[in-house]
């Protein structure tokens, strides 16, 4: 069931504008799925056990769903969530077999306890600042039930280097085109701005333009922000074997048992 609410959207600039509106929701759904599909079968692999006792998969910014998919079609039980509507529309038509499909805007809105808590395509580098990521991913340790697994991937201060500045790249497929320009306006933000193109059913076509800033952040500082929240986690530039671009990092982690989180530090057993 899609679960709709008036839309609000914690995104720098224009707060009437929100990211992925529905023509590059369209697009990003068929031109962007690699990322995903890469990532998915690592992703598998890492929540074996959550499948194995039935859990609970939370996904932040499941965009059209395509490692939503894969989740359900492993057998999984999952809350697919965005920010996006018009990408939460595509996800409930692509996935039915998900639990639930809703919005869920990061970093304030509240996360249901979760088994697992997973996110591809670095929706939490879309905030608008270092603390929101901090904030947004205090709130998943905090969400996750205990012995839960967190994995999820996020832009590294490094992603900005790996890339050159006001370089523009474009995709094209039958019905649709994207061309994006990247600006690096500080080094802790990369923009992408994009002109993006759908084909019309009279043959027309049609352009819309957004511009989405990333928030880089320094990766190596994310065990230890986990470490407080009882999610002993590792950071590298994979989720297994896929490798991820450049600058694009890997969380992966797991909470502590509930027995662990209470249990005193063991006192030091001398022999002599
Ligand atoms: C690059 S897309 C990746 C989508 C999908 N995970 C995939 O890999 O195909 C990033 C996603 O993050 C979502 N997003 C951006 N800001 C967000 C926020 N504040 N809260 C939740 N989702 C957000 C976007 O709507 C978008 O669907």
């Amino acid at each position: 069931m899609l679960l709709r609410r008036p839309l609000t959207y914690a995104q720098p600039g224009d707060m009437n504008t929100p990211y992925y509106r529905p023509d590059l929701a369209l697009v990003h759904d068929r031109g962007f799925a690699f990322h995903a599909d890469g990532c998915a079968p690592d992703i598998l692999t890492l929540l074996e056990p959550i499948l194995q006792r039935r859990g609970m998969v939370l996904e932040l910014g499941c965009g059209s769903g395509h490692l939503t998919r894969h989740l359900v079609e492993a057998g999984h039980r999952v809350i697919a969530t965005d920010a996006s509507l018009a990408m939460l529309d595509l996800t409930h038509d692509h996935v039915p077999g998900a639990e639930a499909v809703r919005q869920l805007v990061l970093p304030d809105d509240p996360m249901p306890p979760a088994d697992a808590i997973v996110s591809v395509g670095h929706a939490l580098s879309y905030l608008p600042t270092r603390h929101a990521v901090h904030h947004a991913l205090a709130s998943a340790a905090d969400a996750l039930n205990p012995q839960g697994v967190l994995a999820l991937d996020l832009c590294d201060l490094s992603w900005g280097a790996h890339r050159s500045e006001e370089a523009t790249v474009g995709r094209v497929g039958d019905d649709w085109a994207i061309v994006t320009r990247y600006l690096l306006p500080k080094p802790d933000v990369f923009v992408r701005q994009m002109a993006v193109f759908l084909r019309n059913d009279d043959g027309s076509w049609r352009r819309d333009d957004e511009r989405h800033d990333n928030v880089l952040v320094d990766t190596s500082q994310i065990p230890t922000l986990l470490a407080g929240h009882s999610v002993q986690a590792t950071v590298g530039p994979s989720f297994g074997a896929y490798p991820l671009p450049e600058g694009l990092m890997a969380v992966v982690g797991q909470k502590r048992p509930a027995a662990a989180a209470r249990a005193p530090q063991p006192l030091s057993t001398g022999t002599g």
